[in-house]
């Protein structure tokens, strides 16, 4: 039994720590059999939500790569893990993310992914990012027919600040259930986000949330490395346990490239932290 117990994402419980796909289909990704085999190690040390998107992939003619990737991962797992994926970002294939959250681009993006992931509702979709040329309520009503033509159950928003939120839940309702920003011990400045998010009952999937703490050379990583010595664990699994401990609402994203990576991240659950560590820790 894990010293944090599941998290809340609308409708679901799901493991607190869950596996970000991003860099298992970017530029720089590990071959394909070592991509699955780390979603796999991340199921089986426990993890239930894997967090996808349209967005992820390489080349202009790869979109979805990393849904497709997701999709052949959890393939007869049972019970089927969440899966929550993506849409609203663009790669035109030399490396840059642009954005369009245009109601029409979302609307056939939404209908593609749920095509790659099976054809059935999809668990989450989340609108990837606000399109500063596209007023967000826009996307946000867009979202929300994702979500009544019945190509997802639940709707998530992702990179809004509070304002934004706010507009969220006033257009999405209910159906609204997540929001996905970055966040970290070196990269707190959404908090204001994450306290609105516990507030309004929604899951804050923390996106990037090992942060630069690796960096041994900062006040923040020089804390982190003497705990995690003193305890005998990794950095990583460390920050994933200041994560749980900070809000019952967070679930952090941990990406990783490797099986034993994966596994290793995911077993924070089982890592409590004393109120003299997390003092220390900040
Ligand atoms: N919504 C958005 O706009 C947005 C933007 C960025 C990311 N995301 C989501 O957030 C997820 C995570 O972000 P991220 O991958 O950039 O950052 P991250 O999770 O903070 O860092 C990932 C890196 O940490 C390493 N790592 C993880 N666990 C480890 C462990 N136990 N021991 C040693 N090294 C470990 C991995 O190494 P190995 O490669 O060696 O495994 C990987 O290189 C993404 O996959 C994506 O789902 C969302």
């Amino acid at each position: 039994m894990s010293v944090h117990g599941p998290r809340a994402v609308g409708d679901t419980e799901v493991h607190p720590v869950a596996l970000g796909g991003m860099l298992l289909s970017i530029e720089g990704r590990p071959p394909t059999e070592r991509a699955v085999a780390t979603v796999r190690a991340a199921l089986e040390a426990g993890a239930t939500l894997v967090d996808t998107a349209d967005a992820y992939h390489a080349g202009a003619d790869e979109v979805g790569h990393n849904e497709t990737l997701v999709r052949r991962a959890v393939d007869g797992v049972r019970p089927a893990p969440m899966v929550a994926t993506k849409g609203g970002r663009v790669r035109p294939g030399d490396g840059r993310w642009l954005t369009d959250a245009s109601p029409a681009h979302l609307r056939a993006a939404a209908q593609a992914s749920y095509e790659r992931l099976g054809g059935v509702g999809m668990d989450l979709y989340q609108l990837h990012a606000p399109d500063p040329e596209v007023p967000y309520a826009q996307s946000l009503l867009a979202l929300r027919d994702v979500v009544d033509e019945g190509l997802a159950r639940q709707a998530g928003v992702s990179n809004v600040d509070a304002g934004q939120l706010e507009l969220a839940v006033e257009v999405l309702g209910d159906r609204l259930v997540s929001v996905q920003n970055q966040f970290s011990p070196t990269h707190r400045g959404t908090e204001d986000t994450l306290r609105l998010s516990e507030q309004a009952g929604l899951a804050f999937l923390a996106w990037r949330p090992l942060g630069t703490v690796r960096d041994p050379g900062s006040p923040v990583g020089a804390a982190f490395a003497r705990t995690a010595r003193e305890r005998g664990v990794s950095v990583p699994r460390l920050v994933l346990a200041w994560h749980l401990a900070t809000s019952p609402a967070l679930v952090p994203l941990v990406g990783a490239t490797r099986p034993e990576t994966a596994a290793d991240s995911v077993a924070a659950a089982d890592l409590d932290l004393s109120a003299e560590e997390l003092g220390r820790l900040g």
